[in-house]
């Protein structure tokens, strides 16, 4: 695909020499120190996702999102907006709510001030006793901002930060098309691992190791970085277009069943009118564009109705720098978020939502990449231990149960005396991309700020 289609704002994620070429050293996956400086020039002025809109449905539902030592909550208010607070009492600190759920104000376990969900002081015992004057409907939480965007739910510490929209920039504008906010949450599962949290920001900018780690990918998506389009736009994000066919260098033995034919039968097209695996391929593709375009009202896949040529079978993959990544397909919407543990660089927390489209008289959703069906209704927390790939065996079948399974080693190579600095390809570009825009936060010139 040529870069004629490229976004205006976006450099091409294919070309090193867009990049300064800083250098990445290795301490910043293990020190201590860079941690430090992470949390105060980095999580500090980020946006971060809390959860999505769901959850917030009536007045007094709230979030309670921990990062690392810090926690806010976000809560639902009686006019139907949003409002997010630290989970720090006014009176001496103590932490009010250690969980999602609903209320109609803020008890504090301590002395028992009780705090209006609009963060306003609403009672305390011994209202006299204070000589600096009563703290009653004068004192407040402090407040974090919120947005919200795609039906989920945004913060940030920082009140210099720009807003959502700009922050995302162009995020809002690409996929204007969906309608993340009908999804549902199939799969809600979070993991705790070890291995510092870039790892996962190095491993979703590239898809080089793809062939090597998810050798069941390019079948379904063609992963060649040569028919692919790469993006690196000015806010730090990065993104790749995948084309939704076979790559055509990962040809299935003859004989084998092949997911690319199902994928051409649910839309009533027979994957042996092609002559050879070339043309289903290729001509496949472009007869599933059509299909889908004609048939999507009458198979119920009432979402399709804005979508166009790309966003109908393209694999869009973009990470919302520094920690989100997000997979805007045309049938479910995936989100994935990792987050560093509180006080051990080594450690991380990995999220993946999976949300899926509900279509009529369909009971179970199964991603294009993975094997196990899921129930189409609204999941619960799968809290897990990562614990050499044991604690997450019911997800074997998910794409990034193959990726968890290399933080260990490269935690230990990443320390090893043999190892001076990554020698990067260029389809890796995105990678050093990651790396520039996070020294420019540590360096105290995040981009777009005056
Ligand atoms: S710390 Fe909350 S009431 Fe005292
Ligand atoms: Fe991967």
């Amino acid at each position: 695909m040529d870069s004629d289609q490229m976004h205006p704002l976006a450099m091409s994620g294919k070309d090193p020499s867009m990049l300064r070429g800083d250098p990445i050293p290795k301490e910043r996956y293990f020190s201590k120190e860079f941690m430090d400086l992470e949390w105060e020039h980095l999580w500090k002025k980020i946006w971060h996702i809390a959860g999505r809109e769901q959850q917030l449905e009536e007045p007094g539902d709230f979030i309670v999102h921990d990062f690392m030592r810090e926690s806010v909550i976000i809560a639902k208010q009686n006019d139907g907006s949003l409002k997010g607070f630290y989970n720090s009492c006014g009176h001496r600190a103590a932490r009010l709510v250690w969980d999602n759920s609903s209320l109609d104000s803020f008890f504090c376990p301590y002395h028992g001030w009780k705090w209006g969900l609009d963060g306003v002081l609403e009672d305390c015992p011994d209202r006299d006793d204070y000589p600096q004057g009563d703290p009653v409907g004068k004192l407040t939480l402090k407040e974090v901002r919120v947005d919200t965007w795609a039906g989920l739910v945004w913060y940030t510490m920082d009140a210099e930060a720009p807003e959502l929209e700009e922050y995302l920039e162009p995020t809002v504008e690409l996929y204007k098309n969906h309608q993340f906010e009908k999804t549902v949450r199939v799969n809600w599962w979070r993991t705790a691992l070890d291995g510092n949290w870039k790892f996962w920001s190095d491993n979703f900018n590239e898809s080089y190791h793809t062939r090597t780690v998810h050798p069941q990918v390019p079948p379904i998506i063609d992963q060649d970085h040569f028919t692919s389009r790469y993006e690196m736009f000015p806010m730090g994000h990065n993104r790749i277009i995948q084309m939704g066919r076979p790559s055509l260098r990962d040809r299935l033995p003859d004989g084998d069943s092949h997911p690319f034919d199902d994928l051409l039968r649910t839309w009533d097209i027979d994957p042996d009118s092609y002559p050879d695996f070339e043309t289903k391929a290729l001509q496949g593709w472009l007869d599933l564009k059509k299909a889908k375009k004609s048939l999507w009202k009458e198979k119920g896949y009432l979402h399709y109705e804005n979508l166009n040529d790309e966003e109908l079978t393209e694999s869009p993959f973009q990470v919302i720098f520094p920690n989100i990544a997000i997979a805007p397909g045309a049938d479910s919407f995936l989100v994935w978020r990792w987050e560093p543990h509180p006080t051990d660089p080594e450690k991380c927390f990995f999220d993946q939502w999976t949300m899926a489209y509900p279509v009529e008289g369909m009971e179970e959703f199964v991603n294009r990449t993975a094997i196990n069906t899921l129930e189409l209704s609204e999941a619960e927390l799968d809290l897990r231990e990562y614990d050499d790939g044991r604690g997450i065996s019911e997800y074997s079948d998910q794409v990034v149960a193959q990726d968890m399974q290399l933080i260990a080693g490269q935690t230990l190579g990443w320390r090893s005396q043999g190892y001076p600095e990554p020698y990067m390809a260029a389809q890796e570009t995105r990678v050093r991309r990651f790396h520039e825009v996070l020294n420019d936060y540590i360096n105290g010139e995040p981009p777009g700020r005056k």
